[in-house]
């Protein structure tokens, strides 16, 4: 399927999250270790990012590292957090697909030049407007709520009506829209407190394919498969 089909058409998602489920089941299938799975999906995702910004898609929001991932083997958390070093060093990287880069969650939990190198790039890519890139680590919807809630009694400029729009420039996801379209990989059925607040009107799509083995392709039909359902619901 050519990107032609879509590019800014009306009807298509704007903001899609995707939780990348299924880097275990893929390097088990092929007697590798986990890591390895966890090494082509880093790689898979960066290809899928830069497919993103010649479609509809405007915001991505990728599912890397929830709170509770900390309780696999340290081994693995320590693997998952060099894959992320390793693309939040190369600053340049995005620079000619004009991606802004942010990261959403806990980052306090990080190592320290983690959190630099975090910071680096979110200030290096700010001005780029192609596609805001929205890696979640260390992430979870509950707590992200809770601690919106915490920010906003504590805020002393605080509005004094709150409201939903107000209540979301509390959450990390300030200034972007809610997600239209969920894609979950693996076969797995859950939503996992990704993005919940967010997700409210989302649609979402299930893929019985592993992370590793998603392609632009699968992407684009699941554009298409929201456009449809999208369709759809105009006609009643
Ligand atoms: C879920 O698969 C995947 C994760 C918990 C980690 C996702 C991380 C990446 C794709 C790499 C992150 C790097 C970048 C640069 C974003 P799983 O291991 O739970 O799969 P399983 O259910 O088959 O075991």
């Amino acid at each position: 399927m050519g990107d032609s089909v879509v590019i800014n058409k009306e009807g298509f998602p704007h903001h899609v999250g995707i939780i990348m489920d299924g880097n275990g089941r893929w390097a088990k299938k092929r007697g590798l270790p986990r890591l390895s799975g966890h090494k082509q999906g880093a790689s898979v995702f960066g290809k899928i990012a830069r497919h993103a910004v010649d479609t509809s898609v405007k915001y991505l929001t990728a599912y890397a590292f929830s709170t509770e991932n900390w309780k696999r083997p340290a081994s693995e958390v320590a693997g998952i957090m060099d894959l992320l070093r390793g693309f939040l060093k190369d600053t340049e990287k995005y620079k000619d697909d004009n991606i802004r880069v942010r990261v959403i969650g806990d980052v306090s939990a990080l190592d320290l030049d983690l959190r630099r190198m975090i910071t680096d790039l979110e200030e290096k890519s700010r001005e780029r407007d192609g596609l805001v890139l929205s890696i979640a680590i260390n992430y979870g919807a509950r707590s992200e709520i809770l601690r919106a809630a915490k920010a906003y009694a504590n805020d002393p400029l605080k509005p004094l009506s709150l409201d939903e729009a107000k209540f979301g420039e509390y959450l990390y996801t300030k200034g972007i829209p809610d997600v239209d379209l969920i894609i979950r990989t693996s076969g797995e059925i859950r939503v996992s407190n990704f993005l919940l607040w967010q997700a409210a009107y989302a649609e979402y799509i299930f893929l019985d394919v592993l992370w590793p083995d998603f392609t632009p392709r699968h992407f684009d039909s699941a554009l298409l498969e929201y456009a449809k359902r999208n369709r759809r619901l105009g006609n009643i």
